[in-house]
């Protein structure tokens, strides 16, 4: 049980001290494996660790002892891990099958790639004799390697950051590794330094096809300031990645200022990814206590054609078996300019779902506040703007950064439906099926709040609402 104030009840945060990246995901036999970036000792970023929680639900995480130390190579900096099911390493020795851990050791001086291995289900690890497996071929940025199995080539891919573009490499055992090829340069946002790669197969919606997406974070650089994903969609045949679109197009995976070095998990059907919930602008600040930061919830992934271009749909893990109390079921909710619609509520967490059946063509704003008695959190559709603007100014505690309070937008020509998620310090907005999506956190002063609806201009018709109250998973 959890009960620290900011302390998220619904997202996975580590018991104490600092935590950034989501490493090495993993599924295996029942359980999804969530190791992360950590620093035991103190509330600040330091040298890097992998702690590590276990879930059978990716709701629900019991967490387990650090995975790996830091070691005479360096930190244990971002990376991945899979389960080498038939035994390409010659590393199993139980009837388990072997999980290795694909990581970039930080040194002094240069980063370069190793791994470990687990034969007991992740519990206990060994690094590799003959680490590193990929040595520093003169690159400052060389690190977070995500490696996948590649059935049509039969062979292991890994994709690397390394500074302003992804390198792929091969291997048939998951020991040696040869250079592939690379992507970037002149492609995306280089706003700042590429890092946590990721390359996925991923489904397209209401079809058979599949495509490949390719997952780079970036800081900085983001759309809003600081650190955020962006993806793009292409094929990959065993050698090299080719981007459906023209090298000037930038795709978002997030607009808010909170969703950073997101991955998927390996060994699982279908692709579903999890994210850092903070912006390195701040990460160090943050005023919780005893821990620093908190993961965003799990989504699956999909892509979805429109205006001619694959974007990405992500869908939040199903939230049922979490619901304590329905507090509101309404079929139709009308909403009137002059006649804001008002609910109080009294704790959150909080999951509140809807269609938007009409917004009428005068309806020039929609506006959803959750205030509490000073503070408050300011969700707008701005209908002539075309954007979607997230006010966290006044949110509670905003003055430990100046980089914290801001007005955030993101692009969106219309609403069709809505899924937030709102937990004791923290925001994620799914509109329309999850092709637009934000997320950020918030440090508010309140149990109680007042949760707001109101339109300008013309009415607004909302269907099938219903507002959950969230019980913890702690
Ligand atoms: C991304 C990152 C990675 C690196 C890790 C260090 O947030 O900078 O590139 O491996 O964090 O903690």
């Amino acid at each position: 049980m959890y009960e620290e104030k900011w302390r998220p009840q619904f997202h996975f945060s580590p018991k104490e001290m600092w935590m950034n990246d989501p490493n090495g995901l993993a599924y295996y036999d029942g359980e999804y494996h969530l190791f992360f970036q950590h620093h035991p000792y103190s509330k600040i970023w330091g040298p890097m660790h992998w702690g590590h929680a276990v879930s059978k639900d990716l709701l629900h995480w019991e967490e387990l002892p650090i995975a790996l130390y830091p070691d005479e190579l360096g930190q244990i900096f971002s990376g991945s891990a899979v389960i080498d099911k038939q035994n390409t390493s010659g590393l199993k020795d139980s009837d388990e099958d072997v999980m290795v851990a694909i990581f970039t050791h930080h040194g002094e001086d240069n980063e370069k790639q190793s791994i470990a291995y687990s034969n007991d289900r992740g519990r206990t690890w060994t690094k590799y004799e003959g680490n590193p497996v990929i040595s520093n071929p003169g690159l400052k940025d060389f690190r977070d390697p995500k490696v996948f199995w590649h059935n049509e080539s039969n062979k292991w891919v890994m994709a690397l950051a390394c500074g302003d573009h992804i390198r792929f490499y091969h291997s048939p055992n998951l020991l040696d590794w040869s250079y592939l090829s690379s992507f970037g340069e002149n492609y995306g946002a280089h706003g700042g330094v590429w890092e946590c790669p990721d390359l996925v197969h991923i489904p397209v919606e209401g079809s058979n096809e599949k495509k490949w997406l390719l997952i780079v974070s970036v800081n900085p650089g983001g759309p809003n300031g600081g650190s955020a994903v962006q993806y793009f969609v292409g094929d990959f045949n065993g050698e090299a990645f080719i981007c459906d679109d023209d090298n000037k197009t930038i795709k978002w995976a997030d607009y808010g200022r909170d969703f950073y070095a997101a991955v998927t998990w390996s060994n699982v059907e279908e692709p579903i990814w999890i994210g850092w919930m903070s912006n390195w602008q701040y990460a160090n600040e943050v005023p919780t206590d005893p821990f620093r930061s908190a993961m965003s919830i799990p989504k699956r992934l999909a892509l979805r054609m429109q205006d001619n271009t694959y974007k990405l749909v992500q869908t939040p893990i199903d939230l049922k078996k979490l619901i304590k109390e329905t507090i509101v079921q309404k079929e139709e909710v009308i909403i009137q300019p002059g006649f804001a619609k008002k609910l109080k509520v009294s704790n959150l967490p909080l999951l509140i779902k809807g269609e938007v059946k009409e917004l009428d063509r005068e309806t020039s704003l929609m506006k959803v506040t959750l205030a509490g008695e000073k503070d408050k959190i300011e969700i707008l559709f701005d209908r002539e703007k075309e954007e979607l603007v997230l006010d966290r100014r006044n949110s509670g505690n905003v003055s430990f950064s100046n980089e914290f309070p801001s007005v955030d937008t993101m692009p969106l020509h219309e609403i069709y439906d809505f899924e937030i998620l709102i937990d004791c310090a923290s925001i994620e907005i799914f509109l329309n099926g999850g092709s637009s999506v934000m997320t950020e956190i918030f440090f508010i002063n309140k149990d109680c709040f007042t949760l707001e609806v109101s339109v300008t201009g013309g009415e607004v018709s909302l269907k099938n609402v219903s507002i959950d109250y969230l019980k913890s998973i702690w």
